[in-house]
């Protein structure tokens, strides 16, 4: 699988998937022999999505594949070539064929880690105009993937953990790219299945679906049915007519439950015989054609009671409209009468499915509302991330040669924080993280058991915490043109993600209204801040060397 998530970034995320400007600003800097200063950026966002509390970084991976295969082709040299100004020195085309991310090193949050807004995600070190060129591939890279991943983990709290989750938003994403990196990225925060084939393909992930309406309207009478007869489960007597061993059991349905025969729909029975047949071990019809009460679940309780005294093991059915609470309360209670007046355990274990533009405000209300859904599939508010479409990562320069740099702004959220850093998180007496500290990458790491004074983003106020363990959060994952940790594999990130919001305070992980969770700066990153802003500090050398 890595090797062909390699050869898909590499087919989907070329050099040349980025925007014009860093070329414009990479000749300028190759122009003025700038092009090799070492420099910093850092990559986070400003709030975390959705409302929320939190959020999951996801994308790492492929940012890593990215780097490692950074080459500029002759076709995409003759390209730049043919759009920048014909006045562009020739020079600068034979060294962006020479270009790699030999001298890249990045240090980053692991794949699948619980984060939070402000926080530096990502370092990316090295040659000034090779780090501005990465920005908009790293930050497309990571964005989507960290947002719809992020969604799919509050729509996995909003179910809870034991129901069954389908993505199933394909025809619904933003375009084929969107839908596959939906797919992957869904799965690892939370789903367990997904519709998309090519996901399955890719990625391992656990495909599903049976039959849409269509399959259903096609049919319009019993004639229809081809072949008509199904081989019992051990395969040692003959082929048994399974219509007529249907039209029985639904004639004696229809009498138990004091149900008119009249409006059951014929070309719908028509529809899962012929489906029933086809897949005998994997029957779960949609059943909200017609109607539910009506028709569709007499029809699938007939067709599966006839495919148990065949020996076969029917699955269950979908819903796909109206009231899927209240619908799913109904077809329970068939089920279970089923079950006992025709002897038929198995129907104690049919599944039920809903499917009907489940937002997670709707995935909430389900959890509260009675109801008998085992398995809810999720498509475009899950994919499209309805309530927040973009996660806006943005990437920022900290730190040229060696001295901070720090962007103003009128607005004060929008300010950067200088500096060449470490990020520790900082975890409670019960383990869960308590406060993400951003440092000075030469000072101290802050030490467990120590009370050390930090400054929370936001706030003038300074505050005292004594943490009980410290992580650091950012590992170096790319080096000298290498990938220098072992990925894990998407299951294993989705694991994390469970672990990593298990172990997060439940007042961060409320959906609405969540606590805000604190990000701070040490002591001399602070103080680095102020002596920039009174601009005794222009470049911050000074301090630094200090
Ligand atoms: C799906 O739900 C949203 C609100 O969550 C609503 O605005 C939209 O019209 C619904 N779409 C369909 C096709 O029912």
């Amino acid at each position: 699988r890595s090797v062909s998530s390699e050869r898909s970034i590499r087919a989907r995320v070329p050099p040349m998937l980025t925007d014009l400007y860093q070329f414009t600003m990479a000749y300028a800097y190759w122009n003025s022999g700038r092009h090799n200063e070492p420099a910093v950026f850092e990559l986070f966002f400003r709030e975390n999505p959705f409302g929320g509390g939190f959020s999951l970084f996801s994308g790492v991976h492929d940012c890593l594949l990215f780097l490692r295969n950074f080459r500029f082709t002759e076709e995409d040299v003759e390209y730049l070539r043919s759009v920048l100004p014909p006045t562009t020195n020739p020079a600068f085309f034979q060294f962006l064929r020479e270009l790699d991310c030999s001298g890249v090193t990045l240090r980053a949050v692991p794949e699948a880690t619980v984060v939070f807004a402000r926080v530096p995600l990502m370092e990316v070190d090295g040659p000034l105009a090779v780090v501005q060129l990465l920005e908009t591939s790293l930050l497309c890279l990571v964005n989507y993937a960290s947002l719809v991943c992020s969604n799919a983990a509050r729509f996995r709290l909003a179910a809870g953990p034991d129901r069954k989750l389908l993505e199933l938003g394909l025809r619904r994403a933003q375009g084929p790219d969107g839908g596959l990196t939906a797919s992957r990225y869904t799965h690892i925060g939370g789903f367990d299945m997904t519709s998309n084939v090519q996901a399955g393909f890719l990625f391992g992930i656990p495909v599903a679906g049976t039959m849409a309406h269509s399959y259903v309207t096609s049919f319009s009478s019993l004639e229809e049915v081809w072949p008509q007869t199904l081989l019992p489960a051990d395969g040692e007597k003959d082929p048994i007519d399974l219509i007529s061993l249907t039209k029985g059991l639904l004639g004696r349905l229809c009498e138990l439950l004091g149900a008119e025969p009249a409006k059951i729909h014929e070309g719908e029975l028509a529809a899962f015989l012929s489906y029933a047949i086809a897949y005998p071990g994997n029957f779960l019809p949609v059943i909200d054609s017609y109607s539910v009460s009506c028709s569709g679940l007499l029809n699938f309780c007939a067709v599966a009671m006839a495919l148990i005294e065949l020996g076969h093991q029917p699955r269950g059915v979908r819903l796909d409209s109206g009231d899927l609470c209240r619908q799913s309360v109904e077809v329970r209670r068939v089920f279970k009468h089923c079950a006992k007046q025709f002897s038929v355990p198995v129907f104690e274990s049919l599944i039920i499915v809903g499917t009907n533009n489940i937002s997670e405000q709707s995935m909430m209300e389900l959890s509260k509302k009675e109801n008998e859904i085992n398995v809810v599939g999720v498509g475009t508010h899950l994919v499209t991330c309805t309530r927040q479409p973009s996660l806006g990562c943005v990437y920022k320069l900290v730190e040229v040669r060696g001295s901070p740099r720090m962007k103003f702004s009128e607005d004060p959220e929008k300010s950067t924080v200088p500096g060449k850093k470490a990020v520790y998180r900082l975890l409670d007496s019960e383990g869960h993280p308590l406060m993400d500290l951003l440092c000075l990458s030469e000072e101290p790491p802050p030490l467990a058991g120590q009370t050390l004074r930090c400054y929370p983003l936001g706030q003038e106020a300074h505050l005292a915490v004594t943490p009980t363990q410290v992580t650091c959060l950012r590992q170096e994952v790319f080096a000298k043109g290498q990938i220098t940790q072992p990925l894990c594999s998407d299951a294993e990130c989705r694991e994390k993600v469970q672990r990593s919001i298990q172990n997060l305070d439940p007042r961060h992980k409320r959906l609405q209204d969540p606590e805000p969770y604190s990000v701070a700066l040490s002591d001399k990153l602070h103080k680095l801040i102020a002596e920039i802003r009174r601009g005794t500090s222009a470049n911050g050398k000074f301090l630094l060397n200090n």
